[in-house]
C-alpha cells in the first residue's frame, strides 16, 4: 500500500523543528494527520527568521530532520517549509472577469485568480501566496465558493503574501544541502493559525498571537476572512536579555531562570519564594525573590501586549474580534501568561495547542511550541487533498535525496 507522507519544517530562532506525518482522510473535507515523528535542534545560523549563515542553518535542518525520520522509520524527500521575518509584505488585490459559459467553472476561478495577482512584482521579491478571501458574483458579494453558481461577472478579492527573494532563496539552499527538497514555503503566521484555530473562531473573529523567541507573530480573522498578518521584533529572548540585565546573569542563566521560575504575573508568586542562581563567583550561589523575575517577566509582557492591541486596533480589527486571542509559541508555556493576557487585553484568551486531527503520536506535539510545524502538515496536506501534490510517498528514501541534492547542484 502506498503512504502520503507529508512533512514540515520550522527554522525557529532558537530551534529547528520537523514533524513526520501520514495523510489520511482522502475524500474528507479536512484532511487527518497521523503523526510518525517530531525531530528537534538547535537553530544555527537564523537571525531574526532570517538565514544569514547557510552552512550552520544546513546543519540544524540535517539533525532535526534525521532525528524526525529515525522516530518515523521513514524517510522523506521534500518539506513544506515556514518563512518568516520582517521582509514579508501583505497586499490585497482585486480581479475581474466574464463568466465563460452559463455558470462559473473551475477555469473561471483560475483565470480570477491570475488577473489578481498580475501585480507587478520588482525582480528582488518572491510570490509567497494568494489566497482567494471571498467572491462576488455580479451584484452578490460574500461568496465564499462561487463554483457552479450563474452569473455574467466574476470578481475576487485576494490576499497577496510576498518575501525577498533573497531570504527565500538561503532557506531553499539550506534545506537543498541538507539534502531535501522545498515543497512550498509557507508564511509562518499562516501555518501557525492552521493548527490552533478554528473554523469556527476565524468565523467570529479570531486573533492568534505566537510569541517565540524573537518574534511574536499575529494573525487575525473575521468572518473567515484574513484581516491582517503581522510579525513584531519582540519575543521570548527579549524577556530573557531583561533578566540578564536585571539579575546580572549570563543569558544561559537567565534563560534556565525564566523557563523553570518564571511567572507572568507577580501576583501569583508568593512574596517569601525565593531561587538560587548562581553567583558572583564560581561554585557561589545567591537566593533572589522569585517575585523579581515574576515583575521583570511581567513588565515585558505587558509591554508585547501593548503592541499586540496597538498593532490590531490600528488595522481596524480589535472591535471585530468575538472569540478573542489564541495565545501559542514557546512563551506560552509560561506560567500564568493566560491570567496575564486576558487583563493585558481586557478580552478572552486560550492556549492554542496543535490537537485538531491529529492521530498517531499526536501527544508529541502537543505543546504551543510545536504550532508552526504541525500548521505546516496540515497546511500542506490541505494542499495536498486540492492537487494531489506535496507529499513524499513511501520508498527509497535515500534515492530521491540524492536526486534532490543534484538537482539542486546541476
Ligand atoms: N516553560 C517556558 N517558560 C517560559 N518561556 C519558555 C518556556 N519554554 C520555552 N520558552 C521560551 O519560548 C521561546 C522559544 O519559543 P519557540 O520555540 O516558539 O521559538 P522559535 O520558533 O525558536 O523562535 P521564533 O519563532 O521567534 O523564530 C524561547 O524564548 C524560550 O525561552
Ligand atoms: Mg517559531
Amino acid at each position: 500500500m502506498r503512504s502520503n507522507l507529508i512533512a514540515g519544517l520550522d527554522i525557529g530562532t532558537t530551534k529547528t523543528s520537523t514533524l513526520i506525518a501520514e495523510v489520511m482522510g482522502e475524500g474528507r473535507r479536512r484532511p487527518e494527520l497521523r503523526v510518525l515523528g517530531v525531530g528537534q535542534a538547535r537553530t544555527g545560523g537564523v537571525r531574526r527568521d532570517v538565514v544569514t549563515h547557510i552552512e550552520e542553518t544546513t546543519e540544524s535542518v540535517r539533525n532535526s530532520v534525521k532525528e524526525a525520520e529515525l522516530m518515523a522509520g521513514v524517510n522523506i524527500d521534500r518539506v513544506w517549509a515556514a518563512i518568516s521575518g520582517d521582509h514579508v509584505r501583505t497586499l490585497s488585490s482585486m480581479g475581474v472577469v466574464a463568466v465563460g459559459g452559463e455558470e462559473i467553472s473551475r477555469n473561471d476561478l483560475d483565470r480570477v485568480h491570475e488577473v489578481a495577482r498580475a501585480v507587478a512584482l520588482p525582480p528582488d521579491r518572491e510570490f509567497l501566496h494568494a489566497i482567494p478571501q471571498e467572491y462576488t458574483v455580479d451584484d452578490q458579494d460574500g461568496i465564499k465558493d462561487p463554483l457552479g453558481m450563474s452569473g455574467i461577472r466574476l470578481e475576487a478579492d485576494v490576499y497577496l503574501v510576498t518575501g525577498a527573494a533573497s531570504a527565500a532563496t538561503n532557506l531553499r539552499k539550506s534545506v537543498n544541502r541538507a539534502g531535501y527538497r522545498v515543497q512550498s514555503l509557507v508564511l509562518s503566521p499562516l501555518a501557525t493559525a492552521r493548527a490552533v484555530l478554528t473554523e469556527d473562531e476565524k468565523e467570529v473573529g479570531v486573533a492568534l498571537v505566537g510569541i517565540g523567541a524573537s518574534t511574536t507573530e499575529i494573525c487575525a480573522f473575521h468572518q473567515g476572512r484574513i484581516r491582517h498578518i503581522g510579525v513584531l521584533p519582540v519575543g521570548g529572548n527579549t524577556l530573557t536579555n531583561d533578566l540578564v540585565r536585571g539579575l546580572s546573569i549570563p543569558f544561559a542563566e537567565a534563560q534556565r531562570a525564566k523557563e523553570r521560575h518564571g511567572v507572568a504575573l507577580a501576583q501569583l508568586v508568593d512574596p517569601q519564594e525565593t531561587i538560587e542562581l548562581p553567583g558572583p563567583g564560581p561554585g557561589q550561589t545567591r537566593q533572589v525573590a522569585r517575585e523579581l523575575i515574576a515583575h521583570i517577566v511581567e513588565q515585558r509582557l505587558d509591554e508585547i501586549f501593548g503592541m499586540v492591541r496597538g498593532e490590531l486596533e490600528a488595522v481596524g480589527c480589535l472591535e471585530e474580534l468575538g472569540a478573542g486571542i489564541v495565545l501559542t509559541g514557546g512563551t506560552a508555556a509560561l506560567e500564568g501568561v493566560l491570567e496575564m493576557s486576558q487583563q493585558a487585553m481586557g478580552m478572552p484568551v486560550r492556549i492554542g495547542v496543535p490537537r485538531e486531527g491529529l492521530s498517531g503520536l499526536a501527544d508529541s506535539v502537543a505543546r504551543p511550541r510545536f504550532s508552526t510545524v504541525t500548521g505546516l502538515c496540515l497546511y500542506g496536506a490541505d494542499r495536498f487533498h486540492e492537487t494531489g501534490e506535496g507529499v513524499s510517498t513511501l520508498s527509497s528514501g535515500w534515492i530521491t535525496r540524492i536526486g534532490a541534492w543534484i538537482r539542486e547542484f546541476f
